[in-house]
């Protein structure tokens, strides 16, 4: 999707509680640290989670925007975020249109907008992921994480034959664990899809990501040396800055 200048990275997972709006928000920061200018949208409409894990009030949020009346405002963390509201009734029902449209008018002043995608397949979560430049798939070692995060890579395949997704594999015990579970996407993709699909990077499991959250503080600011830290610091040395390959039309 065309963003200026920018990219749309969404991150999604099929499974809940794998760590997409962890990940989604040390991405925005690790991605800032390196001078991209960034903005962090919650695109879990209903049962929102960004605000939480940043301590943010929710008080001007994605419907307001939509609405013609907020803009992202600036996290201490160096990005810029759009909150949705948890149990909001009017956010619920959102559907995927208007949320692009707003995405590619605001994205003209990022170089990456990361879009926080709820858990699920349904359509509106599909039509988002297909219009990303990148779509990051966060899988867990477990196998039913593994089931559902194969299970999003197929649709995408089939919602955007051309369009690019890597697998983030969070919570892994150690790297070989980590690089063995893309192994087995990597493996089934190859073997039913017709292609394999790369991996975005191994986070492992840190018992500082939790207390992090339980504080409501980014990791990257709370703990900058954790291990998990440096894993998502590394990733994001791996997106690089966008390239032809990654910017959809
Ligand atoms: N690398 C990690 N190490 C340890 N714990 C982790 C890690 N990543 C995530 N977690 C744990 O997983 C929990 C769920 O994370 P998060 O809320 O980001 O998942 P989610 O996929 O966005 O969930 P949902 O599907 O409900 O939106 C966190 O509260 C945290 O305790
Ligand atoms: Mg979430």
């Amino acid at each position: 999707m065309t963003l200026g200048k920018g990219r749309l990275l969404a991150i999604a997972s099929g499974k809940g509680g794998v760590g997409k709006t962890w990940v989604s928000i040390s991405l925005a920061q690790a991605l800032a640290e390196r001078g991209r200018r960034v903005l962090l949208v919650d695109g879990d409409f209903g049962l929102a989670n960004i605000d939480v894990q940043l301590r943010l009030d929710p008080g001007r949020d994605l419907g307001d925007a939509l609405a013609g009346g907020a803009l992202p405002a600036p996290h201490p963390a160096g990005f810029a975020v759009l909150v949705g509201r948890s149990g909001s009734g009017a956010l619920a029902g959102l559907e995927a249109a208007p949320v692009l449209a707003l995405l590619q008018r605001l994205g003209q002043a990022y170089d990456d907008v990361l879009l926080d995608l709820p858990a699920g397949v349904a359509p509106g979560v599909r039509r988002l992921a297909a219009r990303a430049d990148l779509l990051l798939v966060v899988a867990t070692g477990e196998p039913t994480s593994l089931t559902d995060a194969y299970a999003v890579l197929k649709l995408h395949r089939q919602d955007a034959p051309s369009g690019a997704a890597r697998v983030v594999v969070n919570q892994a015990s150690g790297r070989l664990a980590g690089e063995a579970t893309w192994r087995t996407l990597d493996t089934a993709c190859r073997r039913f899809l017709g292609a394999g699909v790369p991996l975005a990077g191994v986070i492992r499991r840190d018992a500082l990501v939790p207390a992090a959250i339980r504080a409501q503080v980014p990791l990257l600011t709370r703990s900058p040396g954790a291990a998990a830290a440096a894993d998502v610091r590394a990733l994001t040395a791996g997106l690089g800055a966008p390239t032809p390959a990654l910017l959809g039309a």
